[in-house]
């Protein structure tokens, strides 16, 4: 018995990083997956891998409305329909405030925090007339504080904590649960573009993060697990940070 048999799941951002290791995890629950994502060999790649009865690729571009509803159809041709959805795609620009081109400042909002009002907008009516299920939004460490040279991206995680707990008000009588996770530093491309050795990345997290490493895409696909299945059935609303202790405080020593 897997702890997603008999789910659909949409997942944004699958063909890589986080989403692909959610993509990977939620199939071997026995969830069919929705792949979406703007890379379309690697999305592609990643489906066929999984097999059609497990897996579908669908393009999305998670900041164009059309695009979600061409989405939705696909899903439901696929499996016949959707009762969960993980908004994780996004994307990162590092930048001061004041330097930040107005431009810059918008691209950001719209993939990260437009894309995730659109997911919730367009897919919840469509849980809901599965009969309910779950969102899990992805904020960051950075949705709950500050960091310096991330003011685009920090908006638009806080942005996600808050959207993520009025959906959780808007739709828990429709039998849908909403929450988000909030990784501190994760593996994956977006924090390691190079692709250094995880173990160099380690030496620059050792001093700031208390466990002392960065973080791993399969455990945040984990939270992700926990958060769309019946083990999490009680909980909505919720921000859940997942950095090695990042956010505890600040060590002395
Ligand atoms: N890696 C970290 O340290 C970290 C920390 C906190 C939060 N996050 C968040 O986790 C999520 C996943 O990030 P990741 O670390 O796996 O990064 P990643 O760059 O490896 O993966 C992001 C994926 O989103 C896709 N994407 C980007 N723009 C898109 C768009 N407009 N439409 C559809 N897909 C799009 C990319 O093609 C990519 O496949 C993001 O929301 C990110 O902000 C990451």
């Amino acid at each position: 018995m897997g702890k997603l048999d008999g789910r659909v799941v949409l997942i944004t951002g699958a063909a890589r990083g986080q989403g692909e290791q959610e993509a990977r995890l939620f199939a071997a629950e026995g969830a069919k997956v929705v792949l979406a994502d703007v890379l379309d060999d690697q999305g592609e790649a990643l489906a066929k891998e999984l097999g059609e009865e497990a897996a579908a690729y669908v393009h999305l571009d998670v900041s164009q409305e059309d695009g979600w509803t061409a989405a939705v159809a696909v899903a439901k041709g696929a499996f016949g329909r959707i009762d969960g959805l993980v908004n994780n795609a996004g994307i990162l620009r590092f930048n001061e405030l004041v330097s930040t081109p107005l431009e810059e400042f918008q691209q950001v909002l719209q993939v990260n925090q437009v894309g995730v009002f659109l997911g919730i907008k367009t897919v919840a009516p469509e849980i809901e007339a599965a009969g309910g299920g779950t969102i899990v939004n992805t904020a960051s460490y950075a949705g709950l504080t500050g960091m310096t040279y991330i003011g685009a991206y920090a908006a638009s995680k806080h942005a996600i904590v808050g959207l993520t707990r009025v959906a959780a008000l808007e739709l828990a009588a429709k039998r849908i649960r909403v929450n988000a996770v909030c990784p501190g530093a994760v593996d994956t491309p977006m924090s390691n573009p190079e692709g250094t050795d995880p173990g160099a990345l380690d030496q620059l997290y050792r001093k700031l993060v208390p466990l002392g490493r960065v973080g791993r895409p399969d455990e945040v696909a984990r939270l992700a697990l926990f958060l769309s299945c019946e083990d999490s059935s009680y909980i909505t609303g919720q921000p859940f940070v997942i950095d090695g202790g990042w956010l505890a405080g600040v060590g002395v020593l």
